[in-house]
């Protein structure tokens, strides 16, 4: 293995406050002042200023549509160029899709190369829809799905490492994880992972729902085979924009999961089977030009920073209520802007009313054993927005 895994730093959540005025950037945003939304994780909200070349685009596009699509074709690629530069990856290596559910059913649905016997080794931390995805397209061909436990929290990138790799047999064909999961916001070791997996031919898929804006990323440093994205999380992007990415290589793998007319038979490209799924609305690829805008302004460690920053914050409130256990473990290298917690369960406390009636937008509330609270923030958030929720739970616990 490589040791890239073991030199890692131990860099703690906390980072020094930057200088950056975040009351500004904030009001970049269109949430009301009095609502403190701590689910970025679902869906990030977009800034005004997107919003609006979003409408003028769409007006402008209304006004004669038969013109303007032939026109918005040749800005995506400028918007592609932006987008990939962000996040490492060539624009002929990646095409725009509606979402990560659609850009992994493309992969699971598409790979040519898994038949009957074939194993797929994957987490116990993966977002459902994204499961249900491999699910089918395993069960079509007669394809075992092997789920490793993660532990939660994981103490090192090492541990998260070893529960995965140590499922690889003779019969694993791929690989598919988050990059960051939804669950708890760990950040999986992708790249190390990636290489043991290449050394062993398996073919890595990676789901990105969560890294693109929320941390720096390189995509094409990572080694892996598949990388689907979303920009309506933390880039901020219209609800659906997201990516597909694949390296030159196993771009040749992929079977098309819609025929159009990019199709040429015997001449088959990897843009021309997944760039243009039929009549769609470009404006919302147009405006990730903006959302980019606002995160290089800010810059993209800054952005990391201030996530780690508001985590750390929240982290030590948290805990501090009696029998509040974190989920998430609290260094740079595993975790940034999502964190995770258990609390008692509560007799006689509504959780949701109590969100509703605070204008706190989390994800919090009762399953079976436990009260589960994940709280994630970003650059429009502040510490008063974290302060507001540690009140109620204080009030749930009776502290
Ligand atoms: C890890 C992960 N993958 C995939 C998705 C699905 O994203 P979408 O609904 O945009 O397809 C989510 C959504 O929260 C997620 O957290």
């Amino acid at each position: 293995m490589t040791n890239r895994i073991a030199q890692s730093r131990t860099i703690w959540l906390n980072a020094p406050m930057s200088s950056i005025r975040w009351q500004e950037i904030a009001q970049r945003f269109s949430i009301p002042e009095g609502v403190a939304y701590l689910n970025n994780g679902s869906f990030g909200p977009v800034p005004t200023e997107a919003i609006e070349t979003t409408v003028e685009l769409f007006r402008t596009l209304e006004s004669n549509p038969q013109e303007y699509l032939g026109v918005y074709r040749g800005r995506t690629a400028v918007v592609k160029d932006a987008l990939g530069g962000f996040v490492g990856m060539k624009p002929d290596d990646f095409v725009f899709v509606t979402n990560v559910t659609v850009g992994m059913n493309m992969v699971a649905a598409g790979l040519r190369t898994l038949s009957s016997g074939d194993q797929i080794v994957t987490t116990d931390q993966e977002y459902g829809a994204v499961e249900n995805a491999w699910r089918f397209a395993s069960r079509r061909r007669g394809v075992e799905i092997v789920r490793v436990e993660l532990p939660a929290p994981a103490d090192t990138p090492r541990q998260l490492y070893d529960a995965v790799v140590d499922a690889f047999t003779a019969r694993t064909k791929v690989v598919y994880m988050s990059h960051i999961t939804s669950q708890t916001g760990v950040i999986l070791p992708v790249k190390a992972i990636c290489e043991e997996a290449r050394r062993r031919g398996i073919l890595t898929a990676i789901d990105g729902a969560h890294a693109p804006g929320m941390i720096p990323l390189d995509i094409e440093s990572l080694g892996c085979d598949f990388y689907v994205g979303n920009c309506h999380k933390w880039l901020c992007a219209p609800k659906g924009v997201g990516f597909m990415w694949a390296s030159a290589e196993a771009q040749a793998l992929l079977d098309p999961l819609i025929v159009g007319w990019g199709w040429v038979e015997d001449d088959e490209t990897f843009l021309g089977n997944f760039e243009n799924p039929g009549t769609h609305n470009p404006t919302l690829y147009l405006a990730v030009e903006k959302c980019i805008e606002l995160q290089n302004t800010i810059g993209r460690e800054a952005v990391a920073a201030r996530g780690r920053e508001l985590a750390a914050y929240a982290r030590e409130r948290i805990l501090a209520i009696p029998g509040a256990k974190p989920r998430t473990p609290p260094t740079a290298d595993l975790s940034n802007s999502i964190q995770a917690y258990t609390l008692p369960l509560v007799a006689d406390f509504d959780f949701q009313a109590a969100l509703r009636e605070r204008r706190i937008v989390a994800i919090l509330g009762p399953d079976k054993e436990h009260v589960r609270l994940r709280v994630s923030t970003h650059i429009h958030n502040s510490t008063e927005h974290l302060d507001r929720l540690v009140d109620l739970l204080r009030e749930a616990y009776g502290r």
